[in-house]
């Protein structure tokens, strides 16, 4: 037992670790799992128990609330290794910060502090291993958190799971990707849950992706969903485009995501000296830019991607084709800059890369 400030974290430790038979330098995408987890129960108005048990099954009620009603947030970070091979995480107060505001969304109670941040630093130094030592590999890392109620009645649950597991991961997407503007879906609308990170946002995203694939695309363009006008996200990501030499983002308008590798790059642009605008950004303007030769970059911003160059854009049955990754200045620059802090082969004096 170790005392987290007002919890206690129960450590099992497995018998037998899997790693060996696995090439944590070569995986795909969220198909392995490290050997433990972190398992804290709230019920009876408090969180209760918090523990580190090897990686397993869960046992669950068939009528179990969050299966029903949707009562699921989570989080996505990752941990790297420092040059001379130390574990690092990068900025995961954030992720603390933005469950919480996606719980508060769902009517789910905060998790507290010392159960976020001690245990999640527990579970990732006692699998430190996991972390893959080659370039472009990391350890991804996803808190979960759902309701648990044995009930089909209709109300906020009383009963919670929040869970920590980690994969070891590559590259999200191996080349730059092609997006189509969809006007047939929206992803979220004025008052809805758009600005949560909330499972079912990423449930009703999946029609419009897969008929973005049948069409030779690999994500979705999302416009608002009022006048399916304003550019908002790009499949699971935020986006950017750099017109005239100005990197513009969609603001956050509560319809979108607060994305922490979209705040951690616009941090690093500005500091870089490169002109940030956070504004509504039409499509129309997307593309009479495209068309007057200002559309120099795209680019979508998320924490499993981390930056994905966007290389064409399709709208209304019209292909945008934007400028090879090797002419771009500003995304293939703040990518490489971003990488360098969280893996401490820089000097990080934002504050964000946390050591274990
Ligand atoms: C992330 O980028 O971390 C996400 O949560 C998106 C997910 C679809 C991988």
């Amino acid at each position: 037992m170790s005392q987290i400030l007002n919890h206690e974290i129960s450590i099992e430790k497995t018998n037998y670790s899997r790693i060996k038979e696995q090439d944590i330098n070569n995986t795909s995408f969220g198909k392995v799992f490290s050997d433990h987890m972190l398992v804290a129960t709230y019920k009876n108005d408090s969180w209760q128990e918090v523990k580190i048990v090897p990686y397993g099954n869960l046992e669950m009620s068939p009528s179990m609330s969050s299966l029903h009603y949707g009562q699921a947030v989570f989080e996505g970070l990752k941990a790297y290794r420092s040059p001379d091979g130390k574990p690092l995480l990068f900025r995961p107060e954030a992720n603390h910060k933005r469950i919480n505001e996606s719980a508060f969304r769902l009517c789910m109670p905060p998790i507290p502090e010392d159960i976020f941040m001690t245990g999640l630093k527990e579970l990732i130094r006692l699998d430190a291993d996991w972390i893959p030592t080659q370039d472009g590999s990391v350890l991804y890392i996803r808190p979960i958190y759902f309701a648990t109620d044995e009930s089909v009645g209709l109300k906020p649950a009383s009963s919670y799971k929040f869970i920590i597991i980690s994969c070891p991961v590559g590259a999200y997407y191996s080349e730059p990707v092609k997006l189509i503007v969809t006007d047939k879906y929206i992803r979220a609308a004025e008052g809805g849950t758009g600005a949560a990170k909330c499972a079912g946002n990423y449930g009703g995203s999946l029609l419009a992706d897969m008929e973005a694939k049948q069409q030779g695309y690999d994500n979705v363009l999302w416009l608002d969903g009022k006048e399916k006008k304003y550019i908002e996200e790009c499949g699971t990501m935020n986006v950017a485009f750099v017109i005239n030499d100005v990197v513009v983002t969609p603001k956050l308008t509560g319809t979108i995501l607060a994305g922490i590798t979209r705040d951690s790059v616009l941090t690093l642009l500005r500091d870089m000296g490169v002109k940030v605008e956070e504004r509504l950004i039409s499509i129309d303007e997307v593309v009479k830019d495209y068309q007057d030769g200002n559309l120099s970059e795209a680019f979508g911003m998320g924490t499993a991607a981390t930056i994905a160059h966007i290389s064409t854009i399709n709208y209304q049955g019209s292909d945008m084709i934007l400028p090879p990754v090797s002419e771009r200045k500003y995304a293939p620059q703040v990518l490489q800059r971003l990488e360098d802090i969280k893996t401490a082969r820089v000097t990080d004096t934002y504050g964000w890369v946390c050591q274990l």
